[in-house]
């Protein structure tokens, strides 16, 4: 087994606490430090639950904290290339609350189910592309995940809901913080504890969206 891959204190942790990925403690702290959750129900305050897009969604570790964290106040598409685990769900991604969507986030069929399925008071992103080890070529293939994913946010969020993405950081990626400064009220990057030191990966968020939703923005490969 590479050193990259050892288990690590959160990974064991996720393993005890019954989390297919350590991906999770990343989300709690934002969720912690930044109410992305509690500030999208209130959003939703008048409803009786609010919606969640979660790109990037496999194994399922933030679907999975939200589901319990949130259990009947929220719904959640989670969309990913790869299946989910179900080592760990009790039932629950087969439940009311939970749809899954299987295929490529930027392609026109898995955007027309998503934007079906909305609008949404909480879009989030922890969609990676696999890594070549060649920073130049991972960067550039993380922003094109980022760029679609706020692209969901112009097309399918809610005035006030909440936005966060993993980029890896280099290339243009502040021109794509300067994008999310431009369309909410707060925008800013976080590293959580539980991001591997090596890794230049990092989150953007941005946090009560002013505009209304754009529809016609969405420019993705048909
Ligand atoms: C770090 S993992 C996400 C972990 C997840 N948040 C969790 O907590 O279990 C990154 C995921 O992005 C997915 N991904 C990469 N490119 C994608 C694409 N074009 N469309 C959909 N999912 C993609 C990968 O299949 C992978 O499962």
């Amino acid at each position: 087994m590479a050193l990259y891959e050892k288990p690590d204190y959160w990974s064991i942790k996720a393993k005890k606490e019954g989390y297919p990925a350590r991906s999770v403690y990343k989300l709690q702290e934002m969720e912690e430090k930044f109410g992305l959750f509690s500030g999208a129900s209130r959003v939703a305050a008048k409803s009786r639950f609010f919606k969640v897009l979660d790109l990037g969604a496999a194994p399922g570790s933030w679907s999975l904290y939200a589901l319990r964290q949130w259990g009947k106040r929220i719904f959640i598409l989670g969309v990913d290339l790869s299946p989910l685990s179900r080592n760990y769900d009790a039932g629950l991604f087969g439940g009311a609350h939970y749809v899954f969507l299987q295929g490529d986030m930027t392609t026109g069929e898995i955007r027309d189910a998503i934007v079906a399925q909305g609008p949404f008071h909480l879009v989030m992103s922890d969609a990676a592309p696999g890594t070549t080890g060649n920073p130049g070529i991972d960067t550039l293939r993380s922003l094109v995940l980022a760029e679609a994913a706020l692209a969901y946010a112009d097309q399918t969020l809610l005035k006030g809901g909440n936005f966060v993405v993993k980029v890896f950081q280099g290339g243009d990626t502040p021109r794509l913080l300067q994008g999310i400064r431009e369309r909410f009220k707060t925008g800013r990057s976080f590293k959580p504890a539980a991001c591997r030191r090596s890794s230049f990966e990092t989150y953007y968020l941005g946090l009560d969206k002013e505009s209304p939703l754009y529809g016609d923005v969405l420019k993705l490969s048909p």
